[in-house]
């Protein structure tokens, strides 16, 4: 695998909002967990490896980066209130960055923290130069919009990409930061399909955090593009059209496999808490739960080419991404070429 992190460069892409862009191409063998080879079963997408090969590859970098350039990446991640999923996200995304060798900061407010309290964080950020990604935990709590406060990101730290000039930078093909999901779906989907080039996608909900984005990269990969969400009406229809189907939906075995052209690639972002009265019950007596996807993995993976699992699948490159994303932006925040940290 090779991580490059180029600068931007061209008229449309100078100024303010020039970015470095990632781009990563993998050399990782097919199938992965539990692939037999045999005909009518899938590739299984290991996306722990494709995870860990991303994030070696960050740390090398980081390393080779500290000691060229005296310059050590900064993450900070801001959690507002205690929603316990969130808690668990955030803790994972500091202790990884720890391990890539960056710097972790960790803020916490009330979930009563007003929009003056957080907006004055955000600020403080921004103008700390030892911070080059801001990440603030979503969903937030109601009284806080999300909007608003994303965009009050520097968008060279926005190493979500869920900022305005971020997100309208990816939909008009320029380089810019990625959003992390949609972005480790893109490289373990060139591991399939290294020329996506006339390939039809469809997408699956259509979030500002995963369908549109993933919609927007697919269509900037020259796939053609159909994004079905909540009040589409014709999903199984659209999906038999699909070389690769990305599903984002948050509905738990959405995709069967009578939906499933053979030999697709099946992406499913899905992750749901559900009970699982096989595991037995907690500590407090409550029942264990497990994390499904938004697939019917074990018919859907007979008919499809290759499919991610859950968990172990899209979830690993998520962070990874996120740690790409923060040394991307502390190469182009202290003008470091990236190319002067070359491993080889
Ligand atoms: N909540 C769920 N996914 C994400 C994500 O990718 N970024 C942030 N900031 N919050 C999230």
């Amino acid at each position: 695998m090779t991580l490059e992190l180029k600068p931007s460069n061209g008229p449309n892409n100078s100024g303010p909002f020039a970015r470095f862009s990632v781009r990563m191409k993998f050399m990782m063998q097919p199938g992965g967990l539990g692939a037999d080879g045999s005909s009518g079963s899938a590739d299984i997408i290991d996306g722990k490896a494709h995870g860990d090969g991303v994030r070696r590859k960050v740390r090398d970098k980081v390393e080779k980066m500290k000691a060229a350039y005296g310059v050590t990446p900064g993450l900070a991640v801001v959690l507002v209130g205690n929603d316990p999923s969130s808690e668990i996200y955030v803790r994972s995304k500091c202790k990884l960055a720890v391990d890539a060798g960056m710097n972790s900061l960790e803020f916490r407010l009330p979930a009563d923290s007003t929009a003056e309290e957080l907006l004055e964080l955000i600020g403080r950020l921004n103008r700390d130069p030892e911070v080059h990604g801001i990440l603030v935990q979503l969903p937030l709590p109601p009284h806080l919009s999300s909007t608003l406060v994303i965009n009050s990101i520097d968008p060279m730290k926005d190493v979500d990409g869920f900022h305005v000039s971020n997100v309208g930078m990816v939909g008009t093909g320029q380089d810019a930061i990625v959003p992390c999901t949609p972005l480790g779906c893109m490289m373990m989907l060139r591991h399939y399909h290294p020329d996506l080039r006339g390939k039809t996608a469809l997408v699956i909900g259509h979030s500002n955090v995963v369908g549109k984005p993933m919609a927007r990269l697919l269509l900037n990969a020259d796939c053609t593009v159909l994004v079905a969400h909540k009040s589409s009406t014709n999903i199984p229809q659209l999906a038999r059209l699909a070389d690769i189907v990305v599903v984002a939906a948050g509905v738990p075995g959405l995709v069967k496999a009578d939906w499933i052209k053979p030999g697709a690639t099946v992406i499913d972002v899905g992750i749901t808490r559900v009970p699982a009265p096989e595991k037995g019950v907690q500590e407090d007596g409550s029942v264990k739960t497990r994390i499904v996807g938004d697939v019917d993995f074990e018919n859907v993976r007979r008919v499809a080419g290759a499919i991610t699992p859950v968990p172990g699948g899209v979830g690993p490159m998520t962070i990874a991404c996120l740690l790409a994303n923060t040394l991307s932006a502390c190469c182009h925040l202290h003008g470091i070429d990236d190319a002067s940290l070359q491993l080889e």
